[in-house]
């Protein structure tokens, strides 16, 4: 259906989906779980019919604005939202401070973390997915990061919050709140990615969007002292001391072993995301920023640091976190998430307005550097184009990128394909599975495919 054909849409419904827009049992139980959001972006990325087979570039974005400017000449003659004089246009608007903390708008709504009807939760042990498919840029809103806790989350009060480093130490010490803040810091912008995010798509099974098979992927500008800093200020042993032992305070008493290498290099004791305290959900108020590393790492309600000589072995080393291997061994200590990039627009359970000119985007990210290209493939991986990378490009760190298509109507197979300052390329499936088998839960940066039917659905396939 292009814009062209569309039912007009009633006033007051300018932001839903028109009437018959959407279609199949799938996409229906998609918009329950709140799609809404990116459709409605849809609506206002898709232009009219582009016509003319013309596949991209300068080219495509010169097309798209021709139509455009005609549709806006149309809405000029005749569109009451432009033409008459509107509510919002004649009133008092809400006092300052209405809202002392901001809250995003009313018609946002529907843009929540989620928790995946798929997926066996307890009340504690649990995860929420980040909405990608409705977020711009690279940073993640503090009240959208995803959430994984092993046993609920808790809220400390600071004043009584304590951290300590011991084990092969000269001074072991207890730092308050207080100290450590007056300590000097340092902001940085990182991705933080569960090792088991896209765990699902191991087994085949094709969860429908990209909130459930990318959303444990979150990116903030964490504030805090770096660990040297505070390994210095003990007198750790550097000379026997191969690793720190990370320890949380909730229920979980989550442990880490860390290499001490990653610990002098760029881990961080952060207590500010994103310009404000951390939110209890995500360690408040102090947590290990463990940059590249699988988010289990990121020992959140941080209480200590060991120094040891010995990997510790923890139940979170050795039971998950772990890789079945074709093999039938287990893989231990897969720490660094590699090189993975996924679509985020359009993404499974979305829906493609008509033919014509869409800005395809999406997030690139690895935990061994920057992102240094990202290739877009419209036919299952036999062509690729290389899209456009949006500043800034920052060790790991998300990379946002962009690419110009005109969708002629017929079915189609996205995907993106990463490479990082390494030359590591993210690998297909078949490739992936040749190495890791198929009986994996985590470590899964495989290429994502996202099927575009001839009606617009967008659907999650998995193509070797
Ligand atoms: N730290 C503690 N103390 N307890 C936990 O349950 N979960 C870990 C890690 N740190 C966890 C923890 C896991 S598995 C992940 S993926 C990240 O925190 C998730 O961080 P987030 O909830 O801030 O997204």
């Amino acid at each position: 259906m292009s814009t062209n054909d569309r039912p007009p849409v009633p006033a007051g419904r300018l932001r839903k989906a028109p009437e018959g827009f959407v279609s199949g049992d799938l996409i229906n139980e998609i918009c329950a779980h709140g799609m809404d959001e990116t459709r409605r972006g849809f609506l206002r990325k898709s232009f009219l019919a582009a016509g003319a087979a013309l596949t991209a570039g300068a080219a495509g974005r010169a097309l798209a604005a021709t139509p455009a400017a005609g549709a806006a000449a149309q809405a000029a003659q005749g569109d009451p939202m432009i033409l008459q004089p509107r509510p919002w246009s004649t009133m008092l608007g809400h006092p300052v401070a209405f809202h002392p903390y901001g809250v995003p708008s009313k018609y946002e709504a529907n843009l929540q973390r989620r928790q995946s009807p798929g997926l066996t939760q307890t009340a504690q042990a649990s995860v929420a997915f980040a909405p990608l498919q409705g977020f711009f840029g690279i940073i993640t809103p503090n009240g959208l990061h995803f959430e994984r806790h092993h046993q609920g989350w808790v809220d400390i009060d600071p004043d009584q919050h304590r951290f300590m480093i011991n084990g092969m130490v000269k001074e072991p010490k207890v730092y308050t709140m207080d100290d450590l803040m007056r300590m000097p810091s340092v902001s940085r912008i990182h991705f933080i990615e569960c090792g088991a995010n896209t765990g699902m798509e191991w087994g085949n099974a094709a969860v429908p969007t990209v909130q459930y098979t990318h959303g444990m992927l979150s990116c903030c500008e964490y504030t805090g002292v770096p660990l040297k800093v505070l390994l210095d200020d003990c007198g750790a042993d550097l000379k026997n001391g191969k690793y720190v032992l990370a320890e949380g305070n909730d229920g979980s008493s989550t442990t880490r072993t860390i290499s001490m290498e990653a610990a002098l290099d760029d881990v961080m004791v952060a207590w500010a995301m994103n310009g404000e305290m951390l939110r209890p959900e995500n360690g408040y108020p102090l947590r290990l920023v463990v940059p590249g590393v699988q988010g289990v790492s990121w020992v959140k309600w941080l209480r200590r640091i060991k120094v040891g000589d010995q990997p510790w072995n923890a139940m979170n080393e050795t039971s998950a976190y772990v890789d079945l291997m074709p093999d039938g061994m287990l893989r231990q200590y897969t720490s660094i998430q590699e090189c993975k990039s996924v679509i985020t627009s359009p993404s499974g359970g979305q829906m493609l307005m008509g033919k014509g000119y869409y800005n395809v985007s999406g997030l690139a990210w690895s935990g061994r550097g920057k992102i240094k290209q990202v290739d877009v493939s419209f036919d299952g991986g036999r062509n690729w184009r290389t899209a456009r990378l949006e500043t800034p490009i920052l060790d790991k760190c998300l990379t946002r990128f962009n690419i110009d298509w005109v969708w002629d109507g017929s079915p189609a197979i996205l995907q993106s394909r990463a490479m990082d300052s390494t030359g590591f390329v993210q690998p297909r499936y078949g490739q992936l599975h040749a190495v890791r088998g198929t009986r994996s839960t985590y470590h899964n940066n495989a290429i994502q495919s996202w099927q575009v039917a001839d009606t617009g659905e967008v659907f999650n396939v998995h193509v070797e």
